[in-house]
């Protein structure tokens, strides 16, 4: 059921006037056109009334030293050519002051998962190109707080996306090339936190015309519940203005802004040059290792270091960005007759396709054929030949047959048992070129799987160009 609101277009507290601002310092002259503009401007950015429209009125007077303000004018209450022009440039819909709202207080998402929609596309760029502005106009603040957004192709989701000319039916019409480029509402259901765009300008990705991500950036800073900034270099300043989207930064101002709202990334450690763990380490452990689609993937926590037989470097890249909703894989293992991997986290597993997670997953591993006393699955492996599935937990395995789909009979048993001179317990497991490499923190057993025997002692890390 839904629940009509009006959506608060965005917050924004605006600080106390400066006093002692010259009254009349000009006696420049605008044309009726220039008034006519400048009047609209403060009525839609400025709140200012409707009635008497009158080059005199002291709640223009009133609106003009307000919005000299805000944009770091000389305050002056008079119209001057100075505040005319910044009047005149692309920005954003959004207005510059608070806005009346039912819902006192700052809106902001009360989940970290927020899910948004491309509803339709401008002509103007590829359908590809604007789903990657957009994916990256989104990451520009997931990077730093612990949002993720995942992107949805049908239904309601919270950021409904869409481009749209003149009047599209949310009582802020859109005014043709220029002027308004874009829109967008604050947390909140229905309209808020969605994001519109005017068809009418010329979306680029470059410097030309308007740049897509820039402009999306900005309105996503909305649709996550900030204001406009006064402060010049933020992104979240109302006029448009191009800067070099290559390796695009998130200015200060807007980091502070957003994090008030949601808290730093959870990762807070620097996403890039240092890898979180020494993977060469002689104590080094893995939580799981598979192979998967060529490649041997190594999981630690939120790391993932990835090892391509034919090349010789590493690449470690974190877990959740690839997949934003796993925090860690505690075994893996490719079902490679199917082009599928299995992710297992505490109690849940992911069915893998590609870089992607099926829909309806996570499930419960007790849909596996697990009792309710297994918590986790320490390690687990496809055994390809006989189309088995082992699942290591504490000191037993189980074994599960995927042509039958059912865990076998006769499960669990000891690992002792069924796999001498390896210990008595495994953490991680994968099979490569007909063994088993069995892991027991940071030593490793190539195991010969029908002759149930040891073939080599080996580093867990010898497989990450370490030594
Ligand atoms: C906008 O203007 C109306 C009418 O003058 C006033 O009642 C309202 O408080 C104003 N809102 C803000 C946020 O200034
Ligand atoms: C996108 O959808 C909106 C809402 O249905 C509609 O007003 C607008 O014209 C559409 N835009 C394009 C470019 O088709
Ligand atoms: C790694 O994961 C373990 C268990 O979930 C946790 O206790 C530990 O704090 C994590 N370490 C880091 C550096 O994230
Ligand atoms: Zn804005
Ligand atoms: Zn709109």
């Amino acid at each position: 059921m839904k629940c009509f609101k009006i959506p608060v277009l965005f917050v924004l507290v605006n600080l106390g006037r400066s006093l002692a601002a010259p009254l009349n310092s000009e006696t420049e002259q605008f044309s009726e056109d220039d008034w006519n503009q400048c009047r609209t401007y403060l009525k839609q950015f400025y709140n200012m009334t409707e009635t008497k429209w009158r080059k005199s009125d002291t709640d223009m007077t009133e609106k003009i030293r307000e919005m000299q303000e805000f944009f770091g004018l000389q305050v002056t209450g008079n119209l001057n050519h100075e505040t005319l022009e910044v009047m005149k440039k692309g920005r954003c819909g959004v207005p510059d002051v608070e806005q009346f709202t039912l819902f006192p207080g700052q809106p902001r998402w009360s989940r970290n998962r927020i899910t948004y929609r491309i509803l339709n596309y401008t002509s103007e760029l590829k359908r590809q190109e604007i789903d990657k502005a957009i994916a990256l106009a989104l990451k520009v603040w997931s990077d730093v707080t612990p949002l993720t957004f995942v992107k949805q192709g049908a239904g309601e989701a919270d950021i409904m996306i869409l481009f749209a000319r003149g009047n599209h039916r949310d009582f802020n019409p859109f005014d043709g090339q220029g002027g308004i480029l874009a829109h967008a509402f604050a947390p909140g259901s229905d309209l808020g936190g969605d994001t519109h765009f005017d068809e009418d300008e010329r979306w680029t990705l470059s410097r030309d015309g308007i740049n897509l991500f820039l402009v999306a950036a900005h309105e996503f800073g909305h649709a996550l519940g900030l204001g406009h900034s006064t402060d010049r270099s933020a992104l979240m300043f109302p006029t448009y203005s191009y800067v070099n989207t290559k390796g695009f930064r998130l200015p200060a101002d807007d980091v502070k802004g957003i994090q008030a709202l949601y808290g730093p990334h959870v990762d807070s450690r620097p996403a890039k040059p240092t890898e979180p763990w020494d993977r060469c380490n002689h104590q080094m452990s893995f939580d799981a290792i598979t192979r998967l689609r060529g490649e041997l993937w190594f999981f630690k926590n939120g790391t993932i270091w990835q090892k391509h037989p034919w090349r010789s470097d590493v690449t470690s890249i974190p877990i959740k960005s690839i997949f934003p909703n796993i925090q860690a894989v505690d075994a893996a293992f490719e079902y490679k007759d199917r082009d599928m991997a299995i992710f297992f986290e505490g109690s849940k597993y992911w069915l893998i396709r590609g870089l992607g997670t099926l829909k309806r997953y996570p499930r419960s591993i007790r849909l596996i054929g697990f009792p309710r006393s297994v918590t986790r699955v320490d390690a687990a492996v496809y055994i390809m030949e006989r189309k088995q599935a082992l699942f290591f937990v504490g000191q037993k395995y189980w074994s599960y047959d995927l042509r039958r789909n059912q865990m076998e009979r006769g499960y669990p048993r000891r690992i002792m048992d069924d796999f001498p001179g390896i210990g008595n317990k495994v953490d991680s497991a994968f099979q490569n070129s007909g063994y088993l490499y069995l892991s027991n923190g940071p030593i490793q057993y190539e195991y010969d799987y029908m002759n149930k025997k040891v073939i080599r002692v080996l580093k867990t890390s010898s497989w990450l160009n370490c030594d």
